[in-house]
């Protein structure tokens, strides 16, 4: 496995390898397109990439208006990244002895990685994951990971055996099936999307939970739901809640949707990402469950299943 000076090394020519699009870069493309939708990226959403490499996706991420955060132990590396993303925020760590490093205490919205953590074991990647949990991410995050990886043993010894003379037995590929018991055992629920003959993508989300301290009516009968890419007219209207923009479709279905959600230009917005303006009636003492915050708000589900949008301030949050 390379260290630190490797990488250095390999990063004048590594954009060029990558695109050879032979193993283990088969896709290469594809899977960082595939992370970047799953980023689901709009405006200020803070990103860290862990391995971030020359920052190519993390460039992609940037023009469409995110905070990108910038791990690697390789100098050369960042430094090509930092000329890609100038106003990102870079930190060169060994993540596999200092963690984070000096951004071990802050909050994210997506910590990813791409072609980064087969370079941890499977203890290191589970102790990895455990503290990004617990530590690092916000209301609503997701660690996203792209890598290396096949989703079952049977997959993996196929590839083993197509892929047998470019195959790294120092490095640490993954087996998702198995990776995804070990992280049961510790609590922790994911997803898996195989992308190409040898690289797939693994999602973990965390909900929290909290109770309802005050009852909420939802205020409006038919809200509006946008897709990606829905057009919109949007309207000025006063708020108590900064954020938020009145949006109205082309079938007149009305609501507000956060501004930065939306790309907007005079009195016309078009949605970067799907969004749902439903609002959740709730009494007191109910117990909920919390994907995503929003400008005062906390998107939540109720015990039967419902979801919906309700202020912040009428839940009490458990950590
Ligand atoms: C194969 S490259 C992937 C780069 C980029 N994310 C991409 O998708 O092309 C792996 C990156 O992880 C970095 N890296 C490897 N081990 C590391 C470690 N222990 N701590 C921090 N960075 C590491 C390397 O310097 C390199 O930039």
């Amino acid at each position: 496995m390379l260290d630190n000076k490797g990488f250095d090394e390999w990063s004048k020519i590594y954009d060029e390898h990558v695109e050879e699009d032979k193993f283990p870069f088969i896709g290469y493309k594809k899977v960082l397109f595939s992370l970047l939708e799953l980023v689901e990226p709009i405006n200020d959403l803070k990103v860290l990439d862990v391995g971030i490499g020359t920052g190519g996706l993390a460039a992609d991420l940037a023009k469409r208006g995110c905070l990108i955060y910038g791990i690697d132990f390789s100098a050369m590396m960042l430094k090509t990244a930092k000329t890609r993303i100038p106003n990102g925020n870079f930190n060169q760590v060994d993540v596999s002895k200092n963690y984070l490093g000096s951004f071990s205490n802050q909050k994210f919205d997506r910590i990813i990685s791409s072609y980064f953590s087969h370079h941890l074991n499977t203890n290191q990647k589970i102790d990895f994951i455990q503290k990004a949990i617990n530590q690092n991410l916000s209301i609503g995050g997701k660690i996203i990971i792209a890598d290396i990886a096949f989703y079952s043993k049977n997959d993996f010894k196929n590839g083993q055996n197509i892929f047998s003379s470019s195959w790294d037995q120092d490095e640490y590929y993954l087996c998702y099936k198995t990776f995804s018991k070990l992280l049961n055992q510790e609590g922790i629920n994911s997803k898996y999307n195989q992308i190409s003959d040898c690289a797939g993508i693994m999602i973990i989300d965390k909900i929290y939970q909290g109770k309802s301290i005050k009852e909420y009516q939802a205020s409006y009968n038919n809200p509006i739901k946008v897709i990606k890419g829905t057009k919109l007219n949007t309207t000025k209207k006063e708020s108590e809640w900064p954020g938020w923009i009145w949006c109205t479709d082309s079938n007149n279905y009305e609501g507000w949707i956060p501004e930065r959600y939306l790309q907007i230009e005079n009195d016309m917005a078009i949605s970067l990402r799907a969004y749902n303006a439903k609002e959740l009636t709730i009494t007191i003492n109910e117990i909920l469950h919390i994907y995503d915050e929003e400008c005062g708000w906390f998107w939540c589900k109720n015990k039967n299943d419902e979801y919906g949008w309700i202020p912040k301030e009428n839940i009490e949050l458990k950590i």
